[in-house]
């Protein structure tokens, strides 16, 4: 696992959007896995200034999103679909046909997952996945657990991932309890996986996951397994993690 140290969220936030960008010149038919929540905002800011520079072109880029709300239909604004369109997807020029977000408005959770599950296999691989870290250290919407659950499932929300993401919402009643999230299994199946983090409210979890143990209680501890993972943080986010080397890229065995 790889730690790049940066300096603020907009720095963050450049380094990330330049990755993905570097990928895009390099590969322009790749598949990216995307993620939601505040903090690829500014990812998603920067990937869009680099679009209409004419840096990059998305024409031949597909998307697969990690998870969605149970219940929610995609024109709903508190869906991930209609996030993923309002900050990305309807400012570049990516084929709409070539996105994809789990079917929030599927009320049967067998058939959304198996759907996701088969939309996820029609891609050889994943090329890179953009991850943010839960306040409990989930990702996507993989909560804590006494196991790793492989593909796409149906989730109930911890309360504390309830109550951080109700400032999406007018209401904490408003957010849903249940979502379809990609599963473990096929975040790892990425190719190069990149999670950014910022902010000190993630300083305690990201210690957990960078100095602790491979263990499903903290889900994004199993990045330690890949073998093409890289971290994004800012030094508020690492500011627990005094064990760490202070270089501003440092690698953990
Ligand atoms: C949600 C999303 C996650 C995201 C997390 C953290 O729960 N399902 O994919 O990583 O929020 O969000 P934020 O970046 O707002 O802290």
């Amino acid at each position: 696992m790889r730690v790049i140290r940066v300096s603020d969220y907009e720095e963050l936030s450049l380094r990330s959007a330049d990755l993905i960008a570097s990928l895009i010149i390099l590969k322009p038919d790749c598949v990216l896995g995307l993620a939601t929540g505040g903090t690829p905002l500014g990812t998603y800011r920067d990937l869009i200034r680099l679009y209409r520079e004419g840096r990059i072109d998305f024409s031949q880029v597909s998307s697969v999103n990690l998870d969605e709300y149970r219940g929610l239909k995609p024109d709903d604004p508190h869906s991930y679909r209609y996030f993923m369109d309002q900050n990305l997807f309807q400012n570049i020029n990516i084929d709409p046909a070539h996105t994809f977000v789990p079917d929030g408005c599927e009320s049967d959770p067998a058939s959304a997952c198996s759907k996701y599950d088969a939309i996820i296999d029609r891609f050889p691989l994943i090329d890179l996945q953009l991850l943010g870290l839960g306040g409990d250290g989930h990702i996507g919407f993989n909560e804590p657990s006494d196991c790793f659950i492989r593909r796409t499932h149906c989730v109930t929300l911890k309360e504390e991932t309830i109550r951080a993401n109700s400032r999406f919402f007018q209401d904490k009643a408003e957010v849903p309890h249940q979502a379809y999230t990609m599963g473990i299994a096929d975040i790892m199946k990425a190719s190069r996986i990149l999670m950014i983090v910022s902010g000190s409210s993630k300083a305690a979890i990201l210690r957990q996951v960078l100095e602790g143990p491979v263990t499903p209680a903290v889900p994004a501890s199993v990045l330690h397994l890949h073998r093409n993972c890289t971290v994004i943080a800012d030094e508020d986010a690492l500011q627990c993690c005094d064990r760490l080397c202070k270089d501003s890229q440092f690698i953990l065995p």
